[in-house]
């Protein structure tokens, strides 16, 4: 009913908006006043996080995103090797597992088969297992060794939104509490991201407070066949998850691509007119390729694409050659995901509702997938 979707058209326009609140109650009461992490929830004893010698990450669709980007923020803070695999391929694999892998599984629901799956094989092989996971008392959760709760409140539509960023907030919180407990190097650089999260929701609240001119450039593209996406670095992830997005949404083709693969094959598909979508990393944070990327976005309009570039707030160097301007607030790097997502989650929304088609319930597709 109207009631139930708080006065939006749809359940996908009401998550979006409540990400602020999600993010805020995601990290509600695991900072103490100290700027610590109490993470006491995670009943996996202390010793077994400091010994783990490897982090596993498995999960489907955007948690299988948000489980990217986690790779890049744990490698970073705690120095211990992440692989993160699709829970579909991950056990088929015969992968290697013993009691010192830390094996992380993130599902809004608990109840994707898939990911179930990986979790049981997991545990067979000795590994611990930690769910990230918006659904309490869920099949995951209760199958794992420890549960990270994700507090994003229920999430209806079939895209998700507000689930992935609670789901980075809890990969942020994993990966710096790994790195606190195990002491390492990064120790300032950990205080000061724990810091920096708090302003976070802020953040994302200032990111919805300008997405008028995203859905009116969403409309003006309904009419396209095909979007690419391109990111680096923890930018790559939120490509993909952007191009996943839009095929669910508004069933066009899109791709995601590493913008560095693009001289690899990709170019040949630029083309007059072709929307490309790019997410700039900070210049401060990366400015060997941010200065790379600039590059390519240089090279796609040289050969007549349309420029949709994302970037920081106050990074001139970009304006030249975008033909589409979205500002995001400046962040640390590894955490500008949590804004650079928003604006394609409400690109996507909003060229689905221009094509007519079913925001909350797209074509072909289940909330959660419950079979193999
Ligand atoms: C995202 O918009 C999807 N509908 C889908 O990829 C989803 O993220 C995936 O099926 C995993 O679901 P889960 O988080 O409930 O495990």
């Amino acid at each position: 009913s109207a009631a139930e979707k708080g006065g939006y058209d749809y359940f996908m326009l009401k998550e979006i908006a409540e990400q602020p609140k999600a993010v805020a109650d995601t990290l509600l009461g695991r900072i103490d006043v100290a700027g610590s992490l109490t993470l006491d929830e995670i009943r996996i004893p202390a010793e077994v996080l400091r010994e783990a010698t490897k982090v596993v990450i498995v999960a489907c669709g955007t948690a299988f995103h948000a489980g990217l980007i986690a790779k890049y923020a744990i490698e970073h803070w705690t120095r211990i090797p992440c692989e993160v695999e699709l829970a579909s391929e991950f056990r088929y694999r015969d992968p290697i597992l013993d009691e010192r892998t830390l094996v992380i599984a993130i599902s809004q629901s608990g109840e994707t088969m898939d990911t179930l799956m990986a979790v049981r094989h997991a545990r067979e092989q000795g590994a611990r297992v930690l769910a990230i996971c918006n659904t309490n008392g869920s099949t995951i959760p209760r199958e794992s060794d420890a549960v990270l709760y994700t507090h994003a409140g229920p999430e209806v539509a079939v895209a998700s939104t507000k689930a992935f960023l609670t789901q980075l907030v809890a990969c942020y919180l994993v990966a710096l509490y790994l790195g606190q407990v195990r002491g390492t190097q990064a120790g300032d650089e950990i205080r000061a991201v724990i810091r920096d999260l708090a302003e976070i929701s802020t953040a994302v609240e200032r990111v919805l407070e300008t997405m008028e001119p995203v859905r009116e450039l969403a409309r003006s593209l309904a009419a396209k066949n095909t979007v690419l996406f391109l990111g680096r670095h923890v930018g790559y992830p939120v490509a993909l998850e952007g191009a996943l997005k839009l095929k669910e949404l508004a069933y066009m083709h899109a791709e995601g691509f590493a913008a560095g693969e693009l001289k690899h094959g990709p170019i040949a598909l630029i083309d007059e007119d072709l929307p490309v979508v790019v997410v700039v990393p900070s210049p401060r944070g990366h400015s060997v390729l941010h200065d790379k990327i600039v590059s390519n976005i240089q090279e796609i309009r040289a050969r007549g694409a349309r420029t949709i570039v994302i970037a920081e707030e106050g990074d001139e160097t970009v304006s030249p050659y975008a033909d589409h301007l979205i500002r995001i607030p400046v962040t640390p790097a590894l955490l500008q995901p949590l804004v650079a997502t928003v604006p394609l989650q409400v690109f996507a929304c909003e060229l689905a509702t221009a094509r007519g088609n079913e925001v909350d319930q797209p074509r072909n597709l289940a909330k959660s997938v419950t079979v193999e």
